[in-house]
């Protein structure tokens, strides 16, 4: 389970010109019918005007926008300190609410990444990212499970590794990994959905980011490097959007496990043996707290159709959507059942028909890894640094 490819096969609409992105797209707010936009009538006197109207307005958006991110805090800056004792009270009885400046926060306590970094090690302040996963209880996959959980465990105490799972089998192997487990509180076809995993995550376990991802995904340090690079970030305008990572994974088959017992044997297979798959798919997002989850349709995970949905509408909405593929290694453990899981499933259509009942139409290309307006890149030093992407491909 759990392989979210999507974007291949008889409904993708994966043609570019296919009448353009938003024709066939309604944003989140207005999910009922809704017939024709005003320029797309027939009434194209008026057309001209709005148009005219709408390029003078996002001139002068760009203008204010630009002034306001240049003038704005970074949301590291704003990081609070909080005071943590141990792994217990990384479950929070009074959720963090998102970076507002509201004079609870010391802006001149966290000035740097390197100081977020001891300030995690010392648990003087919250975790960067809840990071968890759900799967089936499959044997043949148990020791691609253990070498994830053996793998996401190594990024404590930056990263909260999290299974979501009603077995009490798989609640036992997750515990004994050093993972937190939490029940499974909705599903659909059997199946756990997205938006629930992220809303109980948030309400039990306090850190900056939130983010699901597949469970056959390897990491490396370099997940919290490119993290701390976006949220230190003075580009983007994060005290007023919501953030969502995704990236490319590196495909490599038949992971041993005697190859990845470190972050470098990790990167060295994905170097010697990888293969870097389609900007198609999607295998993680990583949100902060203001991202809408409580208004994401009920799609399930390890069904195709939700990744590439998900992005484009984040793009739709304008939030802050980054690549992260250039800075963050994700090895996608890849084993006899291949690369398209998603597709070979029990109800692997289930997230299509949902969503083409609610939006009728849509353009999943537009929600490929490449159409994120920002991406990750890396300096001559090494250091992580984020840019926004002047050009993107036509699919998008
Ligand atoms: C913020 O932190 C600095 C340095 O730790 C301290 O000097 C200052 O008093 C703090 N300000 C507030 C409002 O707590
Ligand atoms: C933890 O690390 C932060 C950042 O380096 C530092 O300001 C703070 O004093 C440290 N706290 C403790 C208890 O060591
Ligand atoms: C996976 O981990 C669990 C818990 O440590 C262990 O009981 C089980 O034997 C492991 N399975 C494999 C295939 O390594
Ligand atoms: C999982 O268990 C919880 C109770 O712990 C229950 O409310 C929920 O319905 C169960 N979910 C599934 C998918 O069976
Ligand atoms: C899901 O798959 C099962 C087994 O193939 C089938 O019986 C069921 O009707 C499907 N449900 C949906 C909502 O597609």
């Amino acid at each position: 389970m759990g392989e979210g490819d999507s974007c291949f096969g008889s409904y993708c609409g994966c043609r570019p010109l296919d009448n353009g992105g938003a024709a066939g797209y309604r944003p989140l707010s207005s999910p009922t019918h809704h017939h024709s936009y005003p320029c797309w009538s027939s009434r194209r006197q008026y057309c001209g005007v709005l148009v005219l109207l709408a390029i003078c307005c996002s001139g002068l958006y760009v203008v204010l926008y630009y002034h306001a991110a240049i003038t704005s805090h970074s949301m590291l800056l704003m990081h609070r300190m909080r005071i943590l004792g141990s792994d217990d009270t990384l479950m929070s009885t009074t959720p963090y609410m998102g970076p507002v400046l509201n004079g609870k926060w010391n802006s001149s306590e966290l000035k740097s990444s390197e100081v977020y970094r001891s300030a995690m090690d010392n648990r003087s302040t919250v975790p960067l990212l809840t990071l968890f996963s759900s799967w089936a209880d499959r044997p043949e996959l148990e020791q691609v499970r253990n070498l994830t959980m053996q793998n996401w465990v190594r990024l404590k105490p930056a990263i909260v590794p999290v299974l979501f799972t009603n077995s009490s089998k798989l609640a036992g192997h997750a515990e004994a990994h050093g993972w937190f487990v939490m029940p499974v509180s909705r599903a659909a076809v059997g199946v756990p959905i997205l938006k629930n995993m992220y809303l109980d995550a948030m309400a039990k376990f306090d850190s900056t980011l939130y983010a699901f991802s597949n469970g056959d995904i390897l990491f490396t340090e370099s997940l919290v490097d490119t993290l701390l690079a976006i949220l230190g970030s003075p580009h983007l305008p994060l005290d007023t959007h919501s953030l969502l990572v995704v990236g490319q994974r590196i495909n490599v088959p038949m992971v041993r496990p005697y190859e990845v017992t470190s972050f470098d044997g990790v990167a060295r297979v994905a170097r010697t043996r990888g293969k870097l798959f389609t900007t198609m798919a999607e295998d993680y997002f990583i949100t902060d707290r203001t991202f809408p989850w409580e208004d994401i349709p009920g799609v399930v995970i390890g069904r195709a159709a939700y990744d590439n949905w998900l992005v484009l509408n984040a793009i739709k909405r304008q939030e802050v959507v980054v690549d992260a593929t250039k800075t963050l290694l994700a090895v996608h453990q890849t084993t006899k059942a291949g690369n398209f899981e998603g597709f070979t499933h029990a109800n692997s259509s289930y997230n299509n028909h949902l969503l083409t009942r609610m939006y009728k139409k849509i353009q999943y290309m537009a929600g490929c890894v490449d159409c994120s307006p920002w991406r990750t890149r890396k300096d001559s030093q090494g250091k992580v640094y984020v840019e926004n992407v002047k050009i993107r491909p036509r699919h998008c």
